[in-house]
């Protein structure tokens, strides 16, 4: 029975597919022409501005992808660079792991120094060297670029696209709405599942029904709309997000009226009130939102709410194995009530996330096993199917 509001479709949704070969996928050929014509060429998140908050922070960054360790530097010059954390002598490290500041960086082997900039500034007992020239032995740069306060770099010798080209239209539509919020929590898991897998878990809601029933079983939603359809759905060239529908009668536990008293509402009761949000969030302005899901192709998918949002990394380890990175934000805190308001957030929010897990190491087991030809997507999984035609079409560029 279809009891459910129809989705507001923007983009262009004809032609996606509805069975995928997802058997296929998982083996390690495939994985490794994903890497190469996917992960190499696309914009991928690794950290944000403020984990460089000031002239000489670095922050080491490993991306297991490609098995490759960044060092991201705030320059005195305030620009942010990030290049592979590797010395221009024999290779060491410049710095083992973590966060900092520095006014200088000296490779632990020996000893050369090089500046916040990248420039090598010290070699060791120069004159021993034969033919050296220190201007070409800077820190070898990775191309980076940064959107609203994430950092994202590019593995392509060449980059097809510049990163605003990569996000299209909705470079601009944001705001200042992720510096709106602060850190609240952040935590990362190695699952034996494949990426695509651990993508699609975020980019459904109909899930919440079943794999949710304990948790937030009846926050999206509501009367007249029982199978939880989208209110809308956008699909660009790459990325695509949704609106998730908020039931206005949900009914709220003691635990989370007390939080809803001391703090903003924001999960699993929402607020309501769209006062301020960003053309970017909602929309299409749905009277009873809850938040959005948004995917930015491929290994990152953000919930936005209203005072809050998640940004959760996916990193291919190799065809059956997948790191994934959430990290939760809200609103300032002012007042310790706030903060412990928020506390109630966070952990409910950490009890879905682990179900969201659930599935995906049997999912992985079954579907490795070659059991099934294909998947079969619905339009309520209207995100999968764009993931995977996109996925499509990046492996079909030469
Ligand atoms: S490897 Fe860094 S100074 Fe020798
Ligand atoms: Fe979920």
């Amino acid at each position: 029975m279809d009891d459910g509001l129809q989705s507001r479709i923007r983009g262009d949704a004809a032609g996606l597919p509805t069975r995928v070969a997802l058997g296929a996928m998982v083996t390690p050929a495939h994985y490794a022409l994903e890497r190469e014509r996917i992960f190499r060429r696309a914009w991928l998140p690794i950290a944000h501005t403020h984990d460089v908050p000031q002239r000489g922070s670095y922050h080491v960054y490993e991306v297991p992808t490609f098995k490759t360790s960044l060092l991201i530097i705030r320059g005195n010059d305030d620009r942010i660079r990030v290049f592979h954390n590797a010395c221009r002598h024999r290779g060491n490290k410049i710095v083992r792991a973590g966060s900092g500041c520095k006014a200088n960086f000296m490779c632990n082997f020996h000893g050369w120094v090089f500046s916040p900039e990248g420039d090598l500034r010290v070699v060791t007992d120069e004159h021993q060297f034969e033919d050296i020239d220190k201007s070409q032995l800077g820190l070898v740069p990775v191309t980076s670029e940064i959107w609203e306060n994430l950092i994202f770099v590019n593995f392509d010798e060449t980059p097809r696209t510049t990163l605003a080209e990569w996000l299209g239209e909705w470079h601009g539509q944001y705001g200042d709405y992720f510096q709106r919020h602060e850190k609240v929590v952040s935590y990362q898991v190695v699952l034996n599942c494949n990426w695509h897998l651990a993508v699609n878990s975020f980019t459904e809601g109909y899930h919440t029904l079943y794999l949710h029933k304990d948790t937030a079983r009846d926050y999206q939603g509501g009367a007249g709309n029982r199978e939880r359809h989208r209110p809308s759905i956008e699909l660009f060239e790459r990325h695509h997000r949704y609106s998730a529908p908020g039931n206005p009668d949900h009914l709220e536990a003691p635990g989370e009226a007390l939080a809803g008293r001391y703090g903003k509402k924001l999960l699993p009761s929402f607020d309501f009130d769209m006062t301020g949000l960003p053309p970017g969030v909602n929309s299409m302005r749905y009277g009873k939102w809850a938040f959005d899901v948004a995917e930015i192709f491929p290994n990152l998918v953000m919930l936005m709410g209203n005072h809050w949002h998640n940004e959760i990394r996916f990193w291919p380890l190799d065809e059956g194995r997948t790191l994934v990175l959430n990290q939760g934000y809200a609103y300032r805190a002012r007042k310790p009530s706030e903060r412990i308001s928020r506390a109630y957030y966070r952990m409910r929010n950490r009890d879905i996330f682990r179900e969201d897990l659930n599935t995906l190491e049997v999912q992985q087991e079954v579907l490795a096993s070659g059991a099934l030809k294909e998947v079969v997507l619905s339009r309520q999984e209207m995100a999968l199917r764009h993931h995977y035609k996109v996925t499509a079409d990046m492996l079909a560029q030469a």
